[in-house]
């Protein structure tokens, strides 16, 4: 049908090449009736905003949906958008333009808009973009069952309310591309930081933390279906907070991350992101106690300089940083750090920017995901500072910065050859269905070759013989001694 259609060839290319979750999907088709409604549904940016696509889906499965990977067979196409910077929104009215052809094509589809970009662009989407349905924002989900009623009689269906309370805690997310191994659980919703570059306390809203036994049930919901990995999910994890209403009992998130650890010692607990501002030492002694909450912290600094940390409103300085990374490595040895790093922010000089360099390798990050600034309307620093590093500087800079970090990343690869490591196999790797992939505690990805009887959802033990700056390769062996 879109043969003569590159772009959606491409998609139909990407969806097929994906098998990941199919098993899902051909169940949910051989479940539905041929009068059922599909929706397709693609999500951008973090992982909270996946982790809210699979609540949607959820919702939209009980009101009579049925998920399609097929963008033309959709009687409703979603996209879960972010604006976290501009290329991310550019993006999305790029897929948009697609979306208005099927519509061409197929008409009675709604297009719907939800996220991010939704909550912040408001009703100015639907002048903007005649041909969207639906603007719901990251709060209103439960409500589009009847906003879609209301598109389907014609008229727009907008709900960009932010609420103080909504967890979606009771709502089980249905799994759309899961591996069947790992999974991400939201544990909290908004942010109450001002950081001044940043757009999610504007989209997302305020701060506020779900309940802590829903949280452990569903990690042992997922333990059952035989999930071996989840991620807990939220913008600063280390600010929650929840009181038991009935004994008033005070679940902080190292408590939390304990009660996820003890649902099963073969459950491994992730955990992002990390604000370096909260993090305590009683969370770093807790990922030290137990063996399956892994050595592993994303804690994204953003400059190595005070200056710009302070016009960042990070409320943390370059030293103050370098003092909790020590911390963490004298607690938790083994910890690997990674980090988000922004070039080019607003009056940064070149000296500011080695700062950032030199903290790259004092920090020894195994990763970091490195963005050049760009400013975001009504955050704080768009108000109060002017944008004035040229882009071919930002640019210059990321560069450097991605130069240093893949150095860095490689080196502490390196460190790992002839180390034995636990590996939980998520699955084939990419290149070849003769090697497995997987991660270990440190989250670095470990590919070897496959042995009879070991399927994704085990645990094996890996010995590293070869390295490059984003993988591990190895052999499995019988035990940590290799
Ligand atoms: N809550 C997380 C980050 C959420 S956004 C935290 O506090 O670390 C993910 C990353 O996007 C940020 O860490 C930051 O590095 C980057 N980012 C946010 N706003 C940006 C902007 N305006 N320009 C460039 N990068 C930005
Ligand atoms: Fe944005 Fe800062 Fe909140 Fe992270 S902590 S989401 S960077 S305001
Ligand atoms: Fe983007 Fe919203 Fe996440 S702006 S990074 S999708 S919270």
């Amino acid at each position: 049908m879109y043969d003569n259609n590159p772009t959606l060839v491409g998609i139909q290319k990407k969806i097929d090449e994906s098998r990941q979750g199919e098993a899902f999907y051909r169940e949910q088709a051989e479940g539905a009736g041929q009068s059922s409604k599909r929706f397709y549904i693609e999500s951008y940016g973090c992982q909270m905003n996946f982790s809210d696509s699979e609540i949607v889906a959820s919702i939209l499965a009980d009101s009579g949906y049925q998920p399609t990977r097929f963008l033309e067979e959709a009687d409703l196409i979603l996209i879960n958008t972010c604006s976290i910077r501009e290329k991310a929104e550019e993006t999305v009215r790029k897929r948009l333009r697609i979306f208005d052809k099927v519509k061409g094509q197929r008409p009675g589809t709604l297009v719907g808009v939800l996220g991010c970009m939704a909550e912040r662009l408001k009703s100015k989407f639907l002048e903007e973009e005649k041909l969207v349905d639906l603007v719901v924002g990251p709060d209103a989900y439960r409500d589009l069952p009847s906003l879609i009623g209301t598109a389907e009689d014609g008229d727009k269906g907008i709900n960009v309310f932010l609420s103080r309370e909504e967890t979606y805690a009771d709502i089980s997310p249905l799994r759309l591309d899961s591996n069947g191994v790992a999974a991400f659980i939201s544990i909290m919703r908004g942010c109450d930081n001002m950081c001044s570059f940043c757009v999610v306390p504007f989209t997302r809203g305020r701060e506020r933390s779900r309940n802590a036994f829903s949280i452990v049930a569903e990690a042992a919901g997922l333990f059952e279906k035989g999930y071996r990995e989840v991620t807990l999910l939220g913008q600063n994890v280390d600010s929650y907070k929840w009181e038991n209403p009935e004994d008033g009992e005070r679940v902080t998130f190292a408590r939390l991350l304990e009660m996820v650890a003890k649902v099963s010692p073969e459950l491994r607990v992730r955990f992002s992101t990390s604000h370096p501002k909260d993090i305590t030492d009683e969370v770093l002694f807790t990922i030290a106690r137990y063996e399956n909450i892994c050595s592993y912290i994303h804690l994204p600094v953003q400059s190595g300089n005070s200056r710009i940390l302070e016009l960042m409103n990070r409320t943390y300085g370059r030293e103050w940083y370098m003092n909790k990374v020590r911390r963490i490595y004298e607690v938790i040895p083994d910890c690997a750090i990674s980090s988000d790093i922004i070039t080019g922010f607003c009056t940064e000089t070149e000296e500011e920017h080695q700062d950032t360099l030199s903290m790259i390798e004092f920090a020894r990050y195994s990763m970091s995901y490195m963005f050049y600034y760009s400013e975001r309307p009504g955050t704080l620093a768009a108000r109060k500072y002017e944008d004035d590093v040229p882009m071919k500087v930002k640019k210059r800079r990321l560069q450097e910065v991605i130069r240093l970090q893949t150095q860095v990343s490689f080196q502490h690869n390196l460190k790992d050859i002839g180390k034995a490591f636990k590996v939980l196999i998520e699955g084939d790797s990419k290149r070849s269905d003769k090697d497995f992939k997987g991660r270990n505690s440190q989250n670095k990805m470990v590919v070897f070759p496959k042995v009879e009887g070991l399927k994704p959802g085990d645990y094996c033990y890996v010995k590293i013989n070869k390295a490059t700056s984003a993988t591990l390769k190895g052999e499995i062996v019988e035990g940590p001694e290799g």
